[in-house]
């Protein structure tokens, strides 16, 4: 007879055995993910305004005849990860049929493409096929050095953008859709820190949504999206807000405050320093102060976020020149070298803080 230990080893490392393959078709769940958002299935179950059958769905997807068995063993998948419910009913022809009706969860809402706060354009974003190349050469990096992006695509990212019009687009709406849903909390959460700024500059604003949804509440500000050339040249029209391209390496435009959301972890220490000077040179040594919307990377995972941060670090391993997510030490460290000794942290409802930091 098998000892307690032995069946406790047994069962060890058969759970073992199963999160390795888990892990190993994490990517399942991503491309399960991203065919629900390219079909726009949440999208057709939400304009009936209720549950519908496959069939139903499957007449909303813009095709002339959608292959009805993909579909259901896709549905079937996405129901089991909770993207979508799946409920028995009488069919309406015979008593004895049943047939199964689609509705929307928690999380299917956020893959609404037509609602104001969607995360479906990033979804799209991050599992192009552009994003994922770099992902293979981490290996590589850790034996080689260098920077996964250049190795997949000869260049960074930013002149990759610049080169490519398809990918500059699905960059910044994808960043722009994430950024409307971190603003949503931003904003309130930070009501007080812009009654006295009357000019603000957000570093890196990408198409300017961020500053765009500042402006529109606090509308005594005047607001400057900076960004490269290439993303300043595609922004639309905002009220109150001017668009300026330019590199932030060389010269940041004068404002009363910096704002900068996810900047700094695109970059190494080197390279944060310098934009940081940048940033001190831009704003008035008395009242001035910099806003950064930034993960801080704590000892334990996030209560709701899990480990989105540790995730997010790899993302920046996996695109950036020297990108990477830093904790409360780390970021102590590099404000202070770029010339801001005072700082102070904002725990905002999402997986980004706030951090203010002052040059006095
Ligand atoms: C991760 S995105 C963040 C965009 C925006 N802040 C947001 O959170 O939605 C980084 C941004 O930095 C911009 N960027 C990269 N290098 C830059 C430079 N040298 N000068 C100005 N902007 C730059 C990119 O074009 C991109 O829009």
């Amino acid at each position: 007879m098998e000892s307690v230990k032995e069946v406790d080893e047994e069962e060890g490392s058969l759970r073992g055995q199963a999160q390795v393959w888990q892990l190993m078709f994490g990517f399942a769940d991503s491309m399960a993910l991203k065919s629900a958002v390219e079909l726009r299935l949440a999208d057709i179950i939400h304009s009936h305004g209720g549950p519908i059958t496959l069939s139903q769905i499957a007449s909303g997807i813009d095709s002339s005849s959608p292959d009805i068995p993909y579909l259901a063993r896709l549905m079937r998948m996405l129901v089991r990860k909770g993207i979508f419910t799946a409920n028995d009913h009488p069919s309406s022809d015979s008593g004895d049929d049943h047939q199964t009706e689609y509705g929307l969860t928690h999380i299917s809402k956020w893959l609404l493409h037509d609602s104001k706060l969607s995360l479906a354009p990033m979804v799209v974003m991050e599992n192009n096929p552009w994003q994922l190349a770099p992902w293979h050469y981490l290996a590589n990096c850790v034996k080689q050095g260098g920077i996964a992006f250049e190795k997949a695509h000869g260049c960074n990212m930013w002149d990759f953008a610049s080169r490519n019009p398809e990918f500059n687009k699905i960059f910044n709406d994808g960043l722009a859709s994430a950024t409307k849903i971190v603003m949503t909390a931003f904003v309130p959460q930070y009501k007080d820190g812009f009654d006295t700024i009357r000019s603000l500059v957000d570093v890196g604003g990408g198409t300017g949504g961020a500053i765009a949804e500042i402006v529109k509440i606090y509308p005594h500000i005047k607001g400057i999206n900076f960004d490269l050339p290439h993303v300043a040249a595609t922004a639309p029209d905002y009220d109150g807000v001017s668009h300026v391209g330019g590199n932030m390496f060389e010269s940041i435009p004068n404002g009363d405050a910096v704002f900068m959301k996810c900047i700094l972890h695109d970059w190494g220490d080197e390279d944060c320093v310098k934009i940081l000077k940048n940033c001190r040179k831009a704003i008035p040594e008395e009242g001035g102060k910099v806003v950064l919307v930034e993960i801080v990377v704590k000892e334990d995972s996030n209560k709701i976020f899990g480990d989105m941060d540790l995730v997010y670090d790899l993302l920046m391993f996996a695109h950036q020149n020297g990108g990477k997510e830093r904790t409360e030490q780390q970021w102590k460290k590099l404000l202070q070298e770029g010339g801001f000794p005072r700082y102070n942290i904002i725990d905002i409802p999402d997986l980004t803080s706030i951090i203010e930091a002052y040059p006095l």
